[in-house]
């Protein structure tokens, strides 16, 4: 393993080779489908080495390795402080794919309720057509995660921070259930990323991250990437080569690329969401923020203890129906209206009219998503432009008196 202590270098230059082809600086993308061979004894001794697993990188098809691809694994490796990575074609194909290598039929398996919307949906309708029992705990109830173990439980899932509410994870707590009961640990870590967090380092066995979202920085590529032990890497990459959800070199270049940026870019986002959300909580508009770096947060000291940095994502709820908090986003200049997060962009949206589209306003509330809730990433401009944005946005609710519906178009009207 490249062995500088510091995150900002390990992510210039870990994993990728000293010298590279034609001594260009950076890693070429090695576009092919497929690798060849020079005769017939130099495939046999290719097929020899794979099989005891000493083929050192080297693949004969595009499904089964590619040296960018694999100078990204070592790169996302090195940074969650793992032996191997896996890169897939999205975050929830590493979601997917591990899941699947990881249960079968009959097994059990525990997650925390606040998960992303699509793995609690791949765990709680997809599994389930497979025989693989699941139960849902509440996140930050340590107690009714243990009570819920059986005999056939295999697997504890969960993420940290959580969307949208950023809850965190306290890791110590969950790696000592899980391990005194002999079960696997998987943290998705997409909020976090290697610079504020390090599941693998408290003894969690996989680290995911959808890699689309801070890993990549740009908002300009999909990828996922799951992190553990070489011996459990391996396993799921032999589920990759039957899935087929593999990342192209294209999109491995840039991910390798963002990456060499990404404690720059992380920093700078912890500092200016820390600053944000300050501004927020300080408003008279603003009812409610949600960030691990406020102490009003249920889980700050937990966050304070295991992360070196809060991260982009601030929510927060507004003094605001469901029309006013459209007005406002709405009013925004600077964040573009999009799902996303953790790129260089800012990306705002109201949670209700995304994720939780088709539900009522009534279903949403049982599930803690109100009409007036806002989540803001931050990407990296400067704070106080954001402030004098979010500020202005605002002012324009402050001043609202009605807002109706006419003819299916907003109307506002001001003092
Ligand atoms: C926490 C988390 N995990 C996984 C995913 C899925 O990642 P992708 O969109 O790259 O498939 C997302 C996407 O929003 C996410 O927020």
């Amino acid at each position: 393993m490249f062995n500088y202590q510091s995150l900002g270098t390990r992510a210039v230059h870990a994993g990728e080779k000293r010298v590279k082809a034609y001594h260009a600086v950076t890693t070429p993308i090695v576009q092919t489908s497929a690798f060849t061979f020079e005769n017939t004894r130099d495939l046999s001794e290719f097929m020899e080495a794979r099989m005891w697993g000493e083929s050192d990188g080297r693949s004969e098809y595009g499904r089964y390795g590619n040296p960018t691809v694999a100078a990204t694994e070592r790169k996302l490796a090195n940074l969650d402080s793992g032996e191997a990575a896996c890169l897939f074609s999205s975050g929830m194909a590493a979601v997917t794919t591990t899941l699947l290598t990881l249960l079968s039929a009959g097994s059990h398996l525990i997650m925390t309720d606040d998960c992303y919307r699509r793995t609690r949906g791949f765990v709680t309708t997809f599994l389930k057509r497979y025989g693989v029992e699941v139960t849902q705990v509440p996140m930050g109830d340590y107690q009714a995660m243990e009570a819920a173990i059986r005999p056939n439980t295999k697997l504890i899932l969960s993420e940290s921070p959580t969307n949208p509410y950023l809850r965190v994870l306290d890791l110590e707590r969950v790696v000592d259930i899980a391990q005194r009961h002999k079960l696997k640990t998987v943290v998705d870590s997409t909020f976090a990323t290697p610079i504020n967090q390090r599941p693998l380092e408290y003894g969690v066995d996989f680290v995911i991250h959808s890699a689309t979202k801070y890993l990549g920085g740009h908002n300009d590529l999909l990828a996922g990437v799951v992190v553990g032990s070489e011996y459990l890497i391996n396993a799921i990459k032999e589920t990759q080569g039957m899935l087929g959800d593999v990342s192209d070199p294209h999109t491995a270049y840039l991910l390798l690329r963002g990456l060499k940026t990404l404690s720059l870019r992380v920093k700078h986002q912890n500092r200016i969401a820390l600053e944000v959300a300050q501004f927020l909580r300080d408003h008279p508009v603003v009812e409610q923020v949600f960030y691990p770096g406020l102490p009003s947060h249920p889980d700050h000291a937990v966050s304070a203890a295991q992360m070196e940095g809060f991260g982009g994502v601030i929510s927060f709820t507004l003094n605001a129906d469901m029309l006013q908090t459209g007005q406002f986003i709405d009013a925004l200049q600077i964040p573009y209206i999009g799902p996303s997060l953790g790129g260089v962009e800012s990306l705002v949206n109201q949670v209700a009219l995304t994720s939780y589209y088709e539900l009522s306003t009534a279903e949403r509330e049982a599930i803690g998503i109100k009409d007036n809730l806002v989540r803001l990433a931050v990407g990296i401009e400067d704070s106080q432009d954001l402030i004098a944005d979010l500020s202005q946005a605002l002012d324009a609710i402050a001043d609202l008196t009605t807002l109706t519906i006419d003819n299916g178009l907003f109307v506002m009207s001001r003092t």
